[in-house]
């Protein structure tokens, strides 16, 4: 199989497809020839408890959503492999799920799981109680992708939809029938109608009831990285001339609407939001993405939800954020910030300390290392993630990776 890097990987390259991101991050030092890791202090703020919404966290150290689609098929539903999976990495102070289609049509990449049937909800049930018994906690990331789909994955043919029909350059992962990973050009989608865009709306409200029954602590919307609600908040993918065009805060309606959705299906404190303010991610350009930033920053304070999950760029060859742009984020959200991309202990001590996040999710160290907060807690060396084995397949790279007493 080729090494691919599905969600996040198309933060763009000027289209030269799938691969490596061009600049590691520095957490992934870790073997002989490259610096260890700077172990974390006693007095460590990455160590301090932190409360996020309705939920105590031991530790600020978070394991960030990664799609690595091995759900069962018929049905993309979490198995007993995905449950022993994410119970291995309980050490986290939060696990935030792969992102988890909200209906076949938010449906975009081979194998992803969903939350929407209740087979569904029995699978996920297996991976909470399992996280819970390890003593984690854990939040589904609600996931539409809109755009960043395929015909193939949906009944009848169907076209992915989004905000505009406008041509698309951007391709997907699906598989063929021996299960080997590929890589597909996206069609241009099906502009979704006012009254199919009130559908999509309820399918999070029924997801996140979903999510309720199948024992999550939290629930996160992937509002970022080029997916459906991205493509209706950028200008550059949404053309509309109705409510949920033009302006800046019709662009935004409808991630505002779904958050809202969301919130009445639970409460404001058991939900997150994950946004990608800067950066190009999917093929979407966001030239006001950072203004985007800080008025939907702004909206989601005055709910009070329980998290901004900030998902930042330099990773995989993007800016990285400057200070003032930070600095501006969290005058809009005195909430909690979760900080993701390319962090290691410094970077989150500096940001931590410096009050411009609550808390640094870790993402590709993740994949490599089932205990990683021990890990920089002690400045242990840290396993290197093996790309081949990130999408699809089974226990290989998946489970395999060994936990430092092993
Ligand atoms: C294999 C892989 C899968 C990913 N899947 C998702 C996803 O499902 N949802 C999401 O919001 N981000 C996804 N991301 C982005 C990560 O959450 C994270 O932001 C990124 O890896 C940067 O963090 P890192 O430098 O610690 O790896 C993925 C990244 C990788 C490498």
């Amino acid at each position: 199989m080729t090494a691919d890097f599905g969600d996040a990987s198309h933060i763009s390259r000027s289209g030269t497809g799938p691969g490596p991101p061009a600049r590691p991050g520095a957490v992934l030092r870790g073997n002989a020839e490259r610096p260890q890791p700077v172990a974390a202090t006693v007095t460590s703020r990455l160590f301090q408890p932190l409360t996020v919404g309705a939920v105590e966290l031991p530790h600020r150290v978070v394991m960030a959503p990664l799609t690595r689609m091995r759900a069962t098929q018929p049905g993309d539903v979490p198995n007993e492999l995905m449950a022993e999976y994410y119970a291995q990495r309980a050490g986290a102070g939060l696990l935030i799920t792969e992102g988890t289609q909200i209906s076949p049509q938010g449906k975009g990449y081979a194998d992803t799981p969903g939350i929407y049937s209740d087979e569904q909800v029995a699978g996920w049930r297996v991976v909470t109680d399992a996280v819970h018994a390890a003593g984690g906690r854990i939040a589904p990331q609600l996931w539409h992708t809109g755009r960043v789909s395929h015909d193939s994955l949906h009944e009848g043919g169907a076209l992915p939809v989004s905000a505009s029909a406008i041509p698309f350059r951007n391709r997907t992962s699906l598989k063929d029938a021996d299960g080997n990973v590929y890589r597909a050009d996206c069609p241009t989608p099906h502009a979704l109608t006012v009254e199919e865009i009130a559908g999509v709306v309820e399918d999070y409200r029924r997801a996140t009831r979903n999510a309720r029954e199948a024992g999550f602590d939290l629930a996160e919307i992937h509002g970022a990285h080029g997916y459906l609600l991205h493509q209706f908040l950028s200008a550059d993918s949404n053309q509309r001339t109705d409510e949920y065009g033009g302006s800046l805060e019709n662009r935004a309606r409808l991630m505002l609407e779904v958050l809202d959705a969301v919130i009445d299906a639970w409460d404001a404190e058991h939900v997150g939001i994950r946004i990608s303010p800067i950066g190009s991610f999917n093929g979407l350009e966001d030239p006001e993405g950072a203004e985007a930033g800080l008025y939907l920053a702004e909206q989601f304070a005055r709910r009070g939800i329980a998290f901004l999950h900030l998902s930042e760029p330099d990773w995989a060859g993007g800016p990285e954020l400057t200070d003032e742009y930070r600095k501006e984020l969290r005058a809009a959200f005195p909430g909690v910030i979760i900080g993701a991309g390319a962090y290691d202990v410094a970077k989150a001590e500096r940001l931590l300390d410096a009050g411009f996040i609550d808390a640094a999710a870790f993402g590709r160290a993740y994949i490599a290392n089932p205990d990683l907060p021990e890990r920089l807690r002690t400045g242990a060396a840290l396993n290197e993630p093996d790309q081949a084995t990130f999408y699809g397949g089974g226990a290989k790279g998946y489970t395999d990776y060994p936990a430092l007493e092993d």
